[in-house]
């Protein structure tokens, strides 16, 4: 009796110490440190994760300035791993103790992002869980953090259990009827976890026992599916039950063999559609069992009659069979399945996130159109689709047309579409009110036009929903002036509409590709606004797989425009540009590692194809969309030699290269480009260069790649920033530059002391400019800059985008020069952070906000009559340099007193320079 009152109370004693130790380390009062944001593989708790020795990331919380972590600790088990306290604290230490994998020793080191995971080899499948611990530089250990997780995916072919499988219908031909496929099943046990694995040829969309399974759109994603096909892996342990149970997919054409780019483009990777599906179930006793996609599911047709990408939906709600994903269902009049032989051999797991609902929009305005259409006003232009909640009768029809813009009379405009009919049909099937939206396919659209509907046309009924990959967002900007921060409202939709599983030119019309040229211009802005990271890394891996044998980049990744279609400077670059980008914005050593075969490929093409070191040859677009009028008597449009452009971006992707090979220890590489790299600039000086450093092309664009990839010789340098001064001015501040030039514009200005050129050229709102649009309406980044002209009328319908983001990359800028928030090259992904405002007499506050790996990076700047107010906000694990404008350290106050523990390390061009570690600070200067 004793024993067991005793028993009791050590249970007791145990609880309440677990308790506290929850307590302490959810409220951070732990030694003030604590462990938060757990990442494997730079998402939250993934699941089908292909990495042999996933990476660990965290973030230190401490409101202690100059917080450091000195140690961690990493462990990982197969059961969630419960909270302890550590020794150091006096408290007994509680594990469950089951099931540790791993324990990573405690480990002397600042390191908190990208630890990999070194135990024993992982399963096929499995999830595993993991917690981490720190020790910071005032001698604090944190409590163990919450446990995190991920589950592996199937890993080799071999592990797959379930076979391709092909309705065997004759409507699953070419232009025929999608088809949907269904298996019952059963199960005998208590199911304690369920995990679905799915991939199709063409798009799917899940079910089990009547519910959506997962919530992302449009899967598989789009890649180079010859090579690389990525399945998903879904938790679906609250869908299966004990019993009887169904699971029913419906597929679509997608990208698999929907047209794409121009006219007959169509069954780029196969005619038929196809599922593999497997579902591993694991019973509360610890058995198992695998549902498959094999011989003995069944095939039909549902009410998805017609869908293709640029062409929209059809959906026909009296051809939906009821209840066809539940158990009950009678399938015996359905067709069979063929199993397929198709290839395991390419399949992946999904590596980025998927594309998932979000923002939501109601009609602003429902209107008649001169022309007497019916339509719908979002007040965005959103890339996604319209649901429609409805009644009517059995047999209505309501078709929706999309459009971006309307013309000049108000009418709806769709020419800008070219081929693309982009129209959903949905066909009700009477009654009850009905929700309808279409499955595989989206558009890019702020305005519907209805057409065929008898009823009386509500708000309620339309709902705009945005779709885009599921990206955490980063950034946040606001200033003084309300079209710049309506510009980057601008950017960040541009962004969203266009970030849907493949970077692509735009959304809407009849191409939806993933331009190379665009993506390598806009990668930087992108990591402001949202968490790219996995979104680019694995479209880079599509890059490197759909290269050419002879090292040339495809114009478009995947490519779908056959191999000719390749090689164009400042698109090609690609291959260089970003995972150079990626290492810088996010520390990742990874996608240079993986990427540097693709980037040596790609310098080596263009040293196959020079002569004395001199690219000249092969066709590229050039500084695309530049400025240019008609009637150039004066010579006014800004054309710059395509072999000039190609000599700098040439030198660019061979910088690129030897900073890599410098970081991953290729001497010889570094040696040889080196040398390489010289050659390249003294071929563009003799070729490009007058000796006093006239260039053969006068555009904007021509200085700014000249300069900003330093061809020209150091002591020329000043001069050419004139020039391209001088015809800033000569434009009388107005930007020529096309999709080449603009990324680096404003960064060359500022370089090169001309700041207040960059804020001309930025706050020029006047074409040609960035807030011409924003004047003008815009709500996205248009493709040209006079999209619609001052009259009011439009550029040619055959190349005039709404939503475009390339121009979007004075984003960059924005944050990096203007709030001045950026990361020091010697301390990439944010390690070692620089804040360096760029003030300007026209704009009286601006600031960001930037989640970095590490946490939040601020700079807010604010100026008045009594001065300027900096506010700074660096993360615990990192140090900054931060330069504040003043002439003297005397002039600085911090947090109301005389700087005290900052290190003063001098002044610098207009500001004092100093360096913090972690910790929120005010800064105040005297006028
Ligand atoms: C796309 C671009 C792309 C270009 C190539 C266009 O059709 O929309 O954005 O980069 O072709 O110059």
């Amino acid at each position: 009796m004793r024993n067991r009152n005793s028993a009791l109370r050590l249970t007791k004693m145990r609880k309440t110490i677990l308790l506290f130790v929850a307590i302490l380390s959810i409220t951070g009062i732990y030694g003030q440190l604590a462990v938060k944001n757990l990442l494997c593989e730079n998402l939250s708790n993934p699941i089908g994760l292909d990495a042999k020795e996933p990476n660990f990331s965290w973030q230190l919380a401490s409101d202690k300035r100059n917080t450091m972590q000195t140690a961690y600790e990493i462990r990982v088990g197969t059961d969630p791993l419960m909270l302890t306290a550590s020794s150091r604290s006096g408290v007994t230490v509680l594990t469950k103790g089951k099931g540790i994998l791993w324990t990573s020793g405690v480990v002397k080191s600042d390191a908190s992002v990208y630890v990999p995971y070194k135990g024993a080899a992982l399963a096929s499948g499995k999830k595993y869980f993991w917690q981490v611990r720190v020790t910071d530089n005032f001698g604090n250990t944190s409590a163990w953090s919450e446990p995190a997780s991920w589950q592996r995916g199937i890993l080799t072919a071999a592990d797959w259990k379930a076979k391709w499988i092909q309705a065997d219908s004759k409507s699953d031909t070419v232009n025929g009827v999608p088809p949907i496929l269904r298996k019952a099943f059963s199960t005998k046990k208590k199911i304690q976890s369920a995990t679905a694995f799915i991939t199709a040829h063409g798009m799917y969309e899940a079910q089990i026992n009547g519910q959506r399974v997962g919530d992302a759109y449009l899967t598989p994603g789009w890649t180079s599916y010859n090579k690389r096909l990525q399945y998903q892996a879904f938790d679906v342990t609250n869908l299966v039950k004990t019993g009887a149970n169904a699971v029913g997919v419906s597929l679509g054409s997608g990208w698999y063999r929907t047209p794409l780019a121009w006219s007959g483009n169509r069954n780029l990777y196969g005619k038929e559609t196809a599922l593999l599906f497997q579902l591993d179930i694991t019973y509360s006793d610890g058995s198992t069992e695998t549902v498959i996609s094999d011989e003995n599911w069944k095939s039909s047709t549902g009410a998805v009659r017609f869908s293709e990408l640029y062409d929209g939906e059809t959906y026909d709600a009296h051809e939906e069979k009821i209840g066809w994903t539940t158990p009950q269902y009678d399938d015996k009049n359905w067709a069979g399945v063929m199993v397929k032989d198709h290839s395991k051999d390419v399949l992946i797991g999904t590596y980025n996130e998927l594309i998932k609902k979000h923002e939501t929009f109601k009609p602003v305005k429902i209107f008649k159109t001169p022309k007497g259409e019916q339509v719908i006003d979002f007040g965005q232009n959103v890339v996604g689709w319209v649901q429609v909640k409805i009644k009517g009768n059995a047999g209505d029809k309501i078709t929706i047309s999309h459009a971006e813009v309307l013309d000049k009379a108000g009418n709806f405009y769709t020419e800008n579409m070219r081929a693309a009919k982009t129209q959903n049909a949905f066909i009700l099937r009477g009654g009850s009110e009905e929700i309808l939206e279409p499955h595989f396919t989206f558009q890019g659209f702020r305005y519907i036009r209805i057409d065929d509907f008898k009823g009386a046309i509500q708000a309620e009924n339309f709902t705009a929903i945005a779709l885009y990959s599921d990206m955490k967002p980063t950034g946040q900007f606001s200033c003084s002036n309300p079209l710049l921060k309506q510009l980057q409202r601008n950017i960040e939709w541009g962004q969203r509409g266009n970030f849907l599983d493949v970077p692509t030119d735009c959304p809407q019309r009849d191409e939806r590709l993933g331009w190379t040229g665009d993506a390598q211009a806009f990668c930087r802005t992108a990591t402001f606004n949202m968490h790219a990271h996995n979104f680019y890394v694995k479209w880079m891996k599509d890059v490197a797989a759909d290269q050419l044998p002879n090292g040339s980049v495809p114009f478009v990744i995947p490519n779908v425009l056959g191999k000719s279609s390749s090689g164009s400077t400042g698109w090609a670059d690609v291959a260089n540009i970003i995972p150079w980008n990626m290492y810088v914005a996010y520390g990742d050593k990874k996608i240079l590692e993986d990427q540097y075969p693709s980037m040596k490929a790609w310098v080596k093409f263009m040293q196959d194809s020079s002569k004395n070191d001199l690219w000249a040859r092969g066709f590229h677009f050039g500084d695309w969309l530049f400025y240019s009028v008609n009637d150039d008597r004066d010579g006014k449009s800004a054309i710059t030699d395509k072999y000039l452009i190609a000599q700098c971006f040439y030198a660019y992707s061979t910088q690129l290269l030897i900073n890599s090979a410098q970081i991953l220890g290729k001497t010889d590489d570094v040696q040889y480009y080196t040398d390489l790299l010289k050659r390249i600039k003294t071929a563009f000086r003799n070729e490009y260069m007058t000796p006093t450093g006239r260039l053969v092309s006068t555009s904007q664009t021509a200085y700014v790649l000249a300069l900003n990839f330093d061809m020209l010789p150091e002591n020329l340098r000043d001069q050419a920033a004139e020039r391209l001064v001088q015809n800033i001015k000569s434009f009388n501040n107005h930007l020529t530059t096309g999709f080449l030039g603009t990324p680096y514009l404003c960064h060359v200005l500022t370089r090169f002391g001309y700041n207040d050129v960059a804020y001309d050229l930025l706050l020029q709102e006047t074409y040609p400019s960035w807030l011409y649009p924003v004047k003008m309406g815009a709500t996205t980044i248009w493709e040209r800059w006079d999209g619609i002209k001052p009259d009011g009328t439009f550029q040619t319908e055959t190349m005039n985008s709404f939503n475009h983001y390339a121009y979007g990359a004075i984003g960059d800028w924005m944050y990096r020069v203007m709030t001045g928030i950026d990361t020091d090259e010697k301390g990439v992904g944010y390690k070692q952070i620089t804040i360096k405002p760029h003030l300007n007499n026209r704009i009286t506050q601006a600031a960001s906000d930037y989640q970095t790996y590490y946490g939040k990076v601020s700079s807010h700047w604010q100026t008045g009559n009594d001065g300027l107010s900096l506010d700074v906000e660096i993360p615990a694990n990192t140090t900054a340099t931060i330069y504040v404008p003043a002439a003297s350290e005397n002039a600085i106050s911090e947090n109301g007193a005389a700087l005290k523990n900052i290190q003063v390390v001098g002044t610098e061009g207009g500001y004092v320079v100093l360096k913090t570690g972690s910790g929120k600070y005010n800064f105040k200067v005297k006028k």
